[in-house]
């Protein structure tokens, strides 16, 4: 076994002690500073955006959304497709007005994208607007890299390959106070072709369960009613640990949690999903029988060559699996069109597996070559204009069925967990189904972080509408 890295205490609370000297320094003029966090990515930049936050506000910063208003600003970005990265490296560059407008503003961009050197040069030669990047493995000390600017008034690049480390004790101000995000573990160990996040994330590290169990209890103390377990494979959880547990038992003990709330989690990698962890998920009545599991493809020759480690029929076996423990399974997936060399034919093995599975919803993206990924090398000859017909289809697929099973909701009462305002009229209120469906309500705002039976009335594509029963 790997030695799993830890960042030690006394580092930690020299961060925070770092945050103090920044505080007392940003505040010395009696005013409020303000910073702005953006965000890209998935879930587990989100909450790494909670922790940048959380350092902020113990450097005294306010918050706000508004670029112009902003003394710090720090874009947390993403680097899995290049549509995410031309929006960063675009809205980066829009700064140059603020940064003229207001003095002293302090850029910062951080995350997946700029821990590829290539990234982190370009930002360094053609954007003299950002003063900070740093990578991921080193967030934990941003209020030492923030300081390093503030003080020395020059640009500072902290994005050193690494391995990645598990650092506990990070301050996170979290978004709402409904749902919260739990990193139970950090990075990726699988090596799927077309992939850049085990390049920028590094080696897969499970948090200690207990350190899990203390955030989820805190959550709970604080209200929370939906907690989301996040890892990039959480059916790896636990490899790298000491004491044997895997993520069937992580949510075992999560459920025995007392208090009313939910446990969701994501990502579920089809090649270690087990039936033990079925199981668990059928007999934790906390948990949610929602599953993400991203096939990508149905077509047993491009599995192979994406390097996910099963194929077609093992994907459906477990499918059925799941669904024999979980009748009520909302099911999701991920699907990529147009990885390099795809054929009509094998374009139709995806078709087919998905009208055989029936997702309840599906997240398509068409192949984004990443440098440095063993599939950027691979022969790609199909134009862009076929991939985006396949596209279309799937998605258009994607839809029908969406919307059929929308639909079968009708005149049904199902349990809800109603999670913010929308801000219009008729349907004031949203909320989510104990599967993750989106379902719009009306209702007194009080209701916000309630449970609730709702009667189904009407349905599309993208969401279901009810009245409280
Ligand atoms: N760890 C998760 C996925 C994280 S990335 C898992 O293994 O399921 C989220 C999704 O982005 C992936 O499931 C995949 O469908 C898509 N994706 C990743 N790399 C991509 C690329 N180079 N081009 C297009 N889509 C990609
Ligand atoms: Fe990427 Fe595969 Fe890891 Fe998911 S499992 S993050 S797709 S390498
Ligand atoms: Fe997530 Fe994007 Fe990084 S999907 S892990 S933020 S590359």
């Amino acid at each position: 076994m790997r030695e799993r890295k830890v960042i030690a205490p006394e580092e930690l609370r020299a961060q925070e002690e770092i945050c103090g000297r920044i505080m007392e320094r940003v505040t010395a003029d009696g005013q409020r500073p303000l910073a702005m966090v953006d965000t890209y990515g998935c879930q587990q930049n989100e909450a790494d955006s909670e922790k940048l936050r959380g350092y902020l506000a113990l450097m005294g910063y306010g918050f706000t959304q508004d670029e112009f208003q902003a003394d710090v600003i720090v874009v947390n970005t993403c680097a899995v497709r290049e549509h995410a990265e031309m929006r960063v490296l675009g809205n980066v560059g829009a700064l140059n007005h603020s940064k003229k407008a207001k003095s002293g503003q302090i850029v910062c961009v951080c995350g997946c994208m700029v821990q590829q050197q290539h990234m982190a040069d370009k930002l360094k030669h053609s954007y003299p607007v950002v003063d900070l990047v740093f990578g991921p493995h080193e967030l934990w000390r941003f209020p030492e890299l923030l300081e390093q600017v503030q003080t020395r008034h020059k640009r500072v690049f902290a994005t050193a390959p690494s391995d990645g480390a598990v650092a506990e004790g990070i301050p996170v101000r979290r978004d709402g106070q409904v749902k919260a995000w739990l990193s139970i573990m950090y990075g990726c160990n699988n090596v799927c072709t077309y992939c850049i996040v085990p390049y920028v994330r590094g080696r897969e590290r499970s948090r200690l369960p207990g350190d899990i169990l203390r955030e989820a209890r805190e959550l709970v103390a604080a209200g929370y009613k939906d907690i989301t377990l996040l890892g990039q494979n959480v059916n790896s959880y636990g490899k790298d640990l000491p004491e044997p547990v895997d993520f069937a038992d992580l949510i075992r003990m999560v459920n025995d949690i007392p208090g009313d709330f939910r446990i969701r989690f994501m990502t579920s990698h089809p090649k270690d999903a087990t039936e033990k962890l079925f199981r668990a998920m059928a007999e934790c009545e906390k948990c949610c029988h929602q599953l993400h599991l991203p096939v990508q493809s149905g077509s047993d020759e491009i599995l192979k060559r994406m390097n996910r480690g099963y194929d077609s029929a093992k994907y459906l076996r477990q499918v059925a699996l799941a669904r024999q423990y979980m009748p009520d399974l909302v099911l999701t997936t991920d699907i990529i069109v147009g990885f390099p060399g795809e054929t009509e034919e094998q374009f139709s093995d995806t078709l087919r597996l998905c009208e055989q599975v029936r997702y309840d919803a599906m997240f398509t993206f068409i192949y984004s070559k990443r440098v440095g990924t063993p599939a950027a090398s691979m022969p790609d000859p199909y134009t862009r204009e076929e991939k985006q017909k396949h596209f279309d289809a799937l998605t258009a697929l994607a839809n029908r069925i969406s919307l059929e099973k929308h639909a079968a909701y009708e005149g049904q009462v199902v349990r809800v967990l109603i999670d913010g305002e929308t801000g219009r009229d008729e349907y004031n209120l949203s909320s989510r189904t104990d599967g993750g469906r989106l379902v719009h309500l009306k209702g007194d705002p009080s209701l916000v972080g309630r449970f609730a039976d709702v009667k189904i009335t009407a349905s599309s594509t993208w969401a279901l509408y009810g009245e409280i029963v």
